[in-house]
């Protein structure tokens, strides 16, 4: 049984146990952090800590380890699975504390980190694109928290999938927020949307890459909200996310979107994500 990492040991995964009492399991009361490792190196790993600080911050959670620490045990579990990719799952509680809804004193969050191997991203997504459907977002106002309270958002992807879909597009007040488990992007004359970072979306790293390409290689982009009655207008739209990357979404609700295949701007913004993942190895 590979090892994983809590509360400050490196232990084998059937030892690792939390308490029934832990604010994770009976609130909910935590956040998360999904980071990509490739050739044995986070990828963005700053952007992720730097993510997770916010979210700590937002949960009133004391961070329990400085940057350094955070660093120091991610690249010791990374070295423990020399296997490929992989995936880091990293989580902090707020703890282990008589069930009260207010914050407990004087308990230590909870820490845990595990690392699995990373699928490789579906060569067939990548041919033809995803599918997906429009649903009301029905989550809260603070989706900019990386929260451990995902049953909305489990609810979403599996009306995706009844479906026959592999993502569900949130609607909220008429635009596109993002995807149940993913940023979202369409293309209209082409300039690429996003939805501005707010209680409305998770702030993606892999958005902000996305981002900082698009506008690095002159391809025009907006953190503006699109409406839902454009998207059937649109040229391309995509996903984004840290283990599935950058997808196109081909079918929107069964009916083709664009040529019904991955478009150009897609098509560009891959092979410099591709590159970006293959250069960068300074776990920046
Ligand atoms: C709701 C939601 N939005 C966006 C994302 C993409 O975030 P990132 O690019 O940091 O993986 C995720 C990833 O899990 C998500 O669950």
């Amino acid at each position: 049984m590979s090892d994983v990492f809590l509360n400050g040991k490196f232990i084998a995964a059937d030892k690792a146990k939390v308490s029934v009492l832990d604010r994770g399991f009976v609130f909910g009361d935590g956040v998360y952090e999904v980071i990509p490792v490739y050739d044995g190196h986070c990828f963005k790993l700053k952007s992720h800590l730097k993510r997770l600080q916010n979210s700590l911050d937002e949960s009133r959670i004391v961070n329990p380890y400085s940057e350094k620490h955070w660093e120091t045990v991610l690249k010791k579990l990374i070295s423990l699975h020399l296997d490929g990719d992989q995936v880091l799952y990293l989580q902090v509680t707020r703890g282990v504390a008589v069930r009260d809804h207010v914050f407990p004193e004087n308990t230590a969050p909870t820490v845990f980190v595990m690392s699995n191997m990373m699928q490789a991203v579906s060569e067939e997504y990548k041919a033809n694109g995803i599918s997906a459907i429009t649903l009301k977002d029905s989550r809260w106002q603070k989706c900019n928290i990386k929260s451990i309270s995902l049953l909305p958002n489990c609810l979403l992807k599996q009306k995706a999938k009844d479906s026959g879909a592999e993502e569900a597009l949130l609607i909220s007040d008429g635009f596109l927020t993002e995807g149940s488990t993913s940023n979202a992007y369409a293309v209209l004359d082409g300039v690429i949307y996003t939805a501005p970072k707010s209680g409305k979306i998770l702030p993606g790293i892999t958005r902000d890459v996305v981002i900082s390409l698009a506008l690095k290689a002159g391809i025009p982009l907006v953190e503006e909200p699109v409406a839902e009655f454009k998207l059937t207008d649109a040229d391309e739209l995509w996903t984004s996310s840290s283990t599935k990357e950058v997808l196109p979404v081909t079918r929107l609700n069964g009916e083709k979107v664009g040529t019904g295949l991955p478009g150009p701007v897609w098509q560009k913004i891959d092979e410099l994500y591709q590159h970006a993942k293959s250069v960068e190895r300074n776990d920046g």
